[in-house]
């Protein structure tokens, strides 16, 4: 079946194939989280400003997220912007928000079509009015998606999000609403900005470095970690396929014994 979603795009007895004939169907992990590093690095080995770098990146978010598609994963989300970005020099800032705003204007109707689901994780407020109006509009027109949701990671910071939760679940406490003796687990993940979302299975990050760079702390508490030397704007579906099938050769025990 999954062959069947690549036979157009797949030529037979290519590694690409090869890889892909490896995969099993049957445990594809639902929910994928990508820390997309190294376009810097790409774009200075080319003698290129950085922005070219994140202007190729796009190019594989693209392929990445079509592959997610055909492969079946449930969720995708990708860490586009952090908290702690905002101190890169403001043009490259400005530079990564344009390419966003391209980014959700022009492909709009191409995640309609593949009937992706577009979410935001993180604080939109703190955004430009011009890129959170069509951050949001681009939310709205494709919420009623049923296919892949794609959650963009955006002025992210996993920290923040525990801040805000913690806000919210003081807020409850003060107002009488909620004791806080009573406060458990469900409480936490039903104020994070993944409400709703399961916990990845696979994280994958780009580029050879061995961090979590404050994503997703609170959720990747059982996820598979997979890293690959590849740069993000070089990593293509065949890189893909290779973190899924490394993914579909762990025994994930969260915290349990092997099953007999
Ligand atoms: C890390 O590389 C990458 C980023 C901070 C931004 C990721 C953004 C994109 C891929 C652009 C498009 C995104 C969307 C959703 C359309 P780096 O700059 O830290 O690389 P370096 O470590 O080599 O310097």
């Amino acid at each position: 079946m999954i062959w069947k979603s690549f036979e157009n795009i797949i030529e037979p007895h290519t590694p690409e194939a090869e890889r892909l004939a490896r995969i099993d169907p049957e445990r594809i992990p639902r929910h994928v989280a990508v820390i997309m590093d190294g376009n810097g690095r790409w774009a200075a080995a080319r003698d290129l400003p950085r922005i070219e770098g994140h202007r190729a990146g796009a190019e594989s978010v693209k392929e990445i997220t079509e592959t997610s598609v055909r492969l079946g994963v449930r969720y995708l989300t990708l860490y586009a912007f952090s908290v702690e970005n905002w101190k890169r020099p403001q043009t490259e800032v400005n530079d990564l928000m344009r390419l966003l705003r391209r980014y959700v204007q022009e492909d709009l109707p191409t995640l309609m079509k593949h009937k992706i689901r577009l979410q935001a994780l993180g604080r939109l407020n703190e955004l430009d009015y011009k890129t959170r109006v069509l951050v949001e509009k681009a939310i709205h027109s494709s919420r009623d998606n049923t296919g892949l949701q794609l959650n963009i990671a955006l002025n992210y910071s996993g920290r923040a999000e525990l801040v805000d939760a913690m806000r919210a679940l003081g807020r409850q406490c003060a107002g009488g609403e909620l004791n806080p003796q009573m406060i458990d687990e469900a409480d936490i993940d039903r104020h994070l900005y993944t409400a709703g979302i399961p916990e990845p299975d696979l994280l994958i990050r780009t580029s050879g470095e061995y961090r979590l760079s404050n994503f997703l702390l609170w959720q990747m508490a059982y996820t598979e970690f997979y890293f690959s030397p590849v740069l993000w704007p070089d990593f293509r579906k065949i890189h893909y396929f290779e973190a899924v099938i490394d993914f579909q050769q762990r025994e994930r025990r969260f915290g349990g014994v092997k099953k007999a």
